[in-house]
């Protein structure tokens, strides 16, 4: 089907962290909590948080032209730009600002909130686009700054989530579609599972109309739910995935999931029998960095060079919403 055929290649990698570590024993100075505990509960070592002058826009613009670069092309050939984050800099977004920055000035841009699942939300949404053959070059990043939204005396949370930014580029080819498969799902009756609600104040206009202004409370979470649905629900996404593309488990040469916790992401590989080898993972460096994780994790196993070309590649993103989805595709 050569000429007019649309499919799918991801050429092109990128990441960035922020410069300040915390260490389990730091955090263990901040809230009753011990390096043994967090490690052998999460597999979490150590987080990357964003200083107070650092910003996601910047973040997010670096793992960008990282991806850019590796693709071979210049941000002025970026059709699209789709940012996914629950943690903009601005309630309107920050896709437009990352857009400048980069200098992707023919580049349209827009934010995707669909949280931890973001990556892989947003890998389907870059698809369509492509398929469809409205646009040729997509840059997609996945940045989050959940250091912001964390409350840093509740134990239960706050020993979790780490800061970073992962993006990809997505291009149109003639040759072979390299996005295999992919669902994407949500179950909003378990959304008080895990949240940061808008927390409003009443505020009084006239004595007919009252609104409400405030600003969003910190990231609660019932851990053990949150467990229990990603454990059962992520093996079986990736199963239905890999069925419409016509694989089997032994032909995925990497498992690249959410890195939320190393225990999730060993329960998931053994449920889908993956031998250990082939999980991609730096939990144990990052912390849970939402929409970034999946990138993060992805470029980094590339740039050591453990993927290569053609390597069929299963990952699967889950987190508030409840949002959970899994795309099998072969890197370039
Ligand atoms: N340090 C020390 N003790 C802690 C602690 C911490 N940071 N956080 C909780 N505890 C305590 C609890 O208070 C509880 O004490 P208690 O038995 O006296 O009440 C005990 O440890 C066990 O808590 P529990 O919640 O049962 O631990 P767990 O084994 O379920 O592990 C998580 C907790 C959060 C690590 C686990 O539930 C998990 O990974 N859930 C998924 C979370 C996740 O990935 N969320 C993001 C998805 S995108």
């Amino acid at each position: 089907m050569k000429g007019n055929y649309r499919g799918v290649a991801i050429t092109g990698s990128g990441g960035a962290k922020p410069s300040q570590v915390l260490q389990n024993q730091d955090l263990s100075q901040i809230v009753d909590t011990s390096d043994e505990w967090i490690r052998t509960r999460t597999g979490i070592r150590q987080r990357h948080l964003a200083k107070p002058s650092e910003s996601l826009s910047e973040l997010a613009a670096r793992a960008g032209k990282e991806a850019i670069a590796m693709a071979g092309i210049t941000p002025d050939q970026m059709d699209l730009i789709i940012l996914a984050t629950s943690t903009p800099d601005d309630l309107f977004g920050s896709g437009s600002k990352i857009q400048n920055l980069l200098g992707a000035n023919k580049a349209v841009a827009f934010d995707l909130t669909a949280a931890c699942s973001g990556f892989v939300f947003g890998l389907v949404t870059a698809s369509q686009f492509i398929r469809t053959g409205v646009y040729q070059n997509v840059l997609l990043i996945g940045a989050d700054i959940l250091s912001r939204w964390v409350d840093w005396s509740d134990r239960s949370t706050c020993v979790l989530f780490g800061d970073g930014a992962g993006a990809v580029v997505c291009q149109r080819t003639e040759e072979k579609d390299n996005l295999l498969g992919f669902e994407i799902c949500s179950d909003g009756s378990q959304n008080a599972c895990l949240n940061a609600p808008y927390c409003p104040t009443p505020a009084t206009l006239t004595s007919e109309v009252s609104v409400s202004k405030g600003t969003y409370e910190a990231i609660t979470m019932n851990g053990r739910e949150v467990y229990r649905f990603a454990v059962a629900k992520v093996p079986e996404v990736i199963e239905k995935v890999l069925f419409r593309a016509q694989l089997s488990v032994e032909q995925v040469d990497w498992l690249i999931l959410h890195q939320a916790n190393q225990r999730i992401m060993d329960a998931v590989a053994n449920r889908l029998t993956i031998p250990p080898e082939k999980i991609i993972s730096n939990v144990a460096s990052y912390g849970n960095t939402s929409a970034a994780s999946i990138p993060l994790a992805l470029n980094e196993a590339i740039r050591q060079g453990k993927i290569k070309s053609g390597d069929v590649i299963a990952t699967s993103g889950f987190g508030a919403g409840l949002t959970w989805g899994a795309a099998i595709f072969q890197w370039r």
